[in-house]
């Protein structure tokens, strides 16, 4: 057998990296724009982003040129210090998630992941003098312990409990358990407008807004994880106030740097007066190239429209993958270029290992879901090739099976 150079690297992966993730699928050298070379020479077509995050693609060079500069100029500074593109990405999230209510107060902590934004979230439901938080079956917010209290799966949670208490989970969707679970004891409902880790459920319509009118009743935070779902991602900046709402916490993260590590908590409202100095804290969060890295990615989703073609790359890939007719495809559910692609059979994992031999990435969240989240910059063809690998591959997989 030849020993590539993917394996080399693998191998030593495999003798020095925290088995967290399992063996890598390739290891990767290159990218740029849709596109990933491994380290043998092998170009993929990047429709995972690295999980929703490359919303404008690889190597932007809107992104590229800020990062450059900004590095040159003020790298780091400690919060001891403010900086220029920290508060102008600031006011600009803060004007997205009080689009519905303009004027109203919104203050940005700013985090170098979701998992962390999520938990900066966490402490801020404490803050109100309520304890009891209201999450969603099959949600995900994270790895860290607070915003794995929230999170649904019990094997992500049971080797780590006890988590921070008093978390209590109802079916999503369901607006009468919601009603039933939230009372003036309840400091917080967290929920995603998209559940993107459990395959790409979307909230039934009305929802959020539905939950803008139980926590309001009860004086209880809505607290709306955009991690997944915002900044285009969807084809709106954030789902939630295209729903019409006003939340109370918005947190953000994956795209909002476009693969450089940044997240953010937005507390609005009457949260934004929670946080006060001392009560939470972040050596890197809100670096000034990471926040370069955010406000070129915003400016650029403005300038090129993204958010329109968003959408209407996300109606092109559902009906190119309809107008296959494959028997094994029952359903494509999501928004924008966010697209869970529901299976007949669990094969899901059998398609993705098929579908990276084939030159793409996705992944594959559920047995039976395939999970597409093309950068927004990907063009109409793209999405029809990839629409025809898909068909060549599910009949090759399910012919096998059948025979
Ligand atoms: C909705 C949601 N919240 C939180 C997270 C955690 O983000 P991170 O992996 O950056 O900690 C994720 C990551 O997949 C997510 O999809």
């Amino acid at each position: 057998m030849d020993v590539t150079k993917g394996d080399t690297w693998a191998t030593r992966y495999g003798g020095v990296m925290a088995n967290t993730f399992g063996a890598p699928r390739r290891v990767l050298v290159g990218a740029a724009g849709t596109k990933v070379w491994d380290a043998d020479g092998r170009a993929y077509t990047d429709f995972l982003s690295g999980i929703a995050v490359n919303v404008l693609g690889h190597c932007h060079p809107a992104v590229v040129a800020a990062v450059s500069q900004q590095v040159a100029t003020l790298d780091h500074i400690s919060n001891f210090f403010a900086s220029e593109p920290q508060i102008g990405l600031a006011e600009k999230l803060a004007a997205l998630a009080t689009a519905n209510a303009p004027g109203t107060p919104a203050r940005v902590f700013f985090s170098n992941s979701g998992a962390e934004a999520n938990e900066a979230a966490f402490k801020l439901t404490r803050l109100t003098g309520r304890r009891r938080i209201v999450a969603m079956e099959g949600s995900f917010h994270g790895r860290t312990l607070g915003a794995l209290a929230v999170t649904y799966k019990a094997a992500y949670r049971q080797p780590f409990e006890p988590l921070p208490g008093e978390v209590i989970f109802v079916p999503y969707g369901d607006v009468a358990a919601l009603e039933a679970a939230v009372d003036d004891q309840v400091a917080a409902v967290v929920v995603e407008p998209i559940q993107g880790e459990s395959g790409v459920i979307p909230a039934p319509a009305g929802y959020l807004a539905e939950a803008r009118r139980i926590t309001a009743e009860h004086g209880a935070l809505l607290w709306v994880d955009e991690i997944q779902t915002g900044l285009g991602r969807c084809g709106e900046w954030l789902v939630s106030v295209a729903d019409g709402i006003t939340p109370d916490i918005v947190t953000l993260a994956k795209g909002l740097g476009n693969g450089f590590p940044i997240g953010a908590c937005l507390a609005i409202g009457e949260a934004a007066g929670l946080f006060t100095p001392g009560s939470h804290g972040s050596t890197f969060g809100g670096n000034p190239v990471a926040a370069a890295a955010g406000l070129a990615v915003l400016e650029t989703i403005e300038a090129d429209g993204l958010l329109a073609r968003s959408r209407a790359l996300g109606e092109h890939l559902v009906r190119a993958i309809e107008s296959l007719g494959n028997p094994t495809i029952i359903e494509v559910r999501g928004s924008g270029l966010l697209r869970g692609i529901v299976l007949a059979c669990p094969i899901a994992a059998a398609v993705n290992d098929a579908m990276l031999d084939a030159g793409w990435i996705i992944n594959a969240p559920r047995p039976d879901v395939l999970r597409v989240a093309p950068p927004l910059i990907v063009g109409e063809y793209q999405l029809d090739a990839f629409a025809a690998a898909l068909d060549i591959v599910l009949r090759g997989i399910t012919e096998k099976e059948a025979s």
